[in-house]
């Protein structure tokens, strides 16, 4: 019998959480209080939604009959990913960027440990992410496997950085202290890269590792994209109308630190709107892989009404 949607994102989320918290580093010397900020901010929830994409793209095309890397080479890169994520997090809730005391319904990295150590926590996880899956080189049976690794890892390298997420995150803070309200495209290009880019990481990344050809790679990167912009218009309703108990986030941030979001720029009816519209474009994408898409799908349309 096909297992309800819920319950399988829930034991994809789960399995992705504990395979992450194995590649965590343990019993550093003379660095107790920087490992458990890095456990506290991977290990503190989550929706899990990147490693669980990166290793269900795997999967679904290992199941189409693709040959790729073995399984425990996406379960590197999943880690690596969500490492990043989290990195990306604990530094986005800085006073010096958004300023946020909540986090996953818990004190943020900085409150608990200060800031010295979050911005320490984060710099360590974005280099134990690259230490993660460059370990894959050593797990590679063949040379098509280490070709595959080393385009994954350059990809992530450039989805996490001034190409992608980091680039974002700038224009993000950026046109936050000019106190100018960005045009469509430039809000596009925030959403896209400080959202979307992690989000290609985990859709392409799959597929790279899979063996998916450059056409699949392509059709994976559109939907990537789309769902992207999709998941970031609706943290911007949620930061507006969203049930903060419910979220695990301060509602009324962005307002809070004068953003620019899609709710600030064109309100919520267009951005729920809007939300519809791109969830819409990446289900077309998804819809001409030569697979079976349906979880996929499914998740596409269940991230565009989420509530946290
Ligand atoms: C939050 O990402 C940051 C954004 C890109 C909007 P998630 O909503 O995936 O955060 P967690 O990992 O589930 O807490
Ligand atoms: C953050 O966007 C995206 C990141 C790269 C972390 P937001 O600043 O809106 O994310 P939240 O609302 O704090 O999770
Ligand atoms: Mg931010
Ligand atoms: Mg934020
Ligand atoms: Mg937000």
């Amino acid at each position: 019998m096909k297992m309800k949607f819920e319950e399988e994102l829930s034991l994809k989320a789960r399995a992705a959480e504990s395979t992450v918290l194995s590649y965590l580093p343990k019993n550093v010397k003379n660095c107790d209080n920087l490992t458990a900020a890095m456990e506290y901010s991977v290990g503190s929830g989550g929706k899990r939604l990147r490693p669980l994409i990166l290793l269900h793209v795997f999967d679904m095309f290992a199941a189409a009959g693709k040959k790729g890397t073995d399984r425990v080479v996406a379960e590197r890169f999943a880690s690596a990913l969500e490492m990043i994520h989290s990195y990306s997090l604990v530094h986005d809730d800085l006073p010096a960027m958004d300023n946020d005391t909540l986090r996953r319904n818990n004190p943020t990295v900085w409150v608990k440990y200060g800031e010295a150590m979050a911005i320490l926590a984060g710099d360590a996880l974005l280099n134990q992410a690259f230490e993660t899956a460059g370990g894959a080189f050593d797990e590679a049976g063949d040379e098509r496997s280490l070709r595959l690794i080393a385009r994954a890892i350059r990809y992530l390298g450039t989805k996490s950085g001034i190409r992608g997420m980091v680039g974002g995150q700038c224009v993000d803070v950026e046109s936050e202290k000019k106190q100018i309200p960005l045009d469509k495209d430039t809000l596009l290009y925030v959403h896209e890269n400080k959202t979307g880019a992690l989000l290609e990481a985990s859709f392409v990344i799959g597929g790279i590792l899979a063996g998916a050809s450059d056409e699949e790679l392509k059709l994976l990167q559109d939907a990537a994209l789309k769902t992207g912009i999709a998941f970031q218009i609706r943290d911007d309703i949620l930061d507006v109308e969203g049930d903060e108990q419910i979220l695990g986030k301060n509602i009324g941030s962005d307002e809070e630190s004068g953003k620019n979001t899609y709710v600030s720029l064109f309100g919520l009816d267009t951005a729920k709107k809007d939300a519809v519209i791109y969830s819409e474009q990446a289900v077309e994408s998804i819809g001409k892989l030569n697979c079976d898409t349906s979880f996929l799908v499914s998740l596409v349309e269940y991230l565009t009404d989420r509530k946290y």
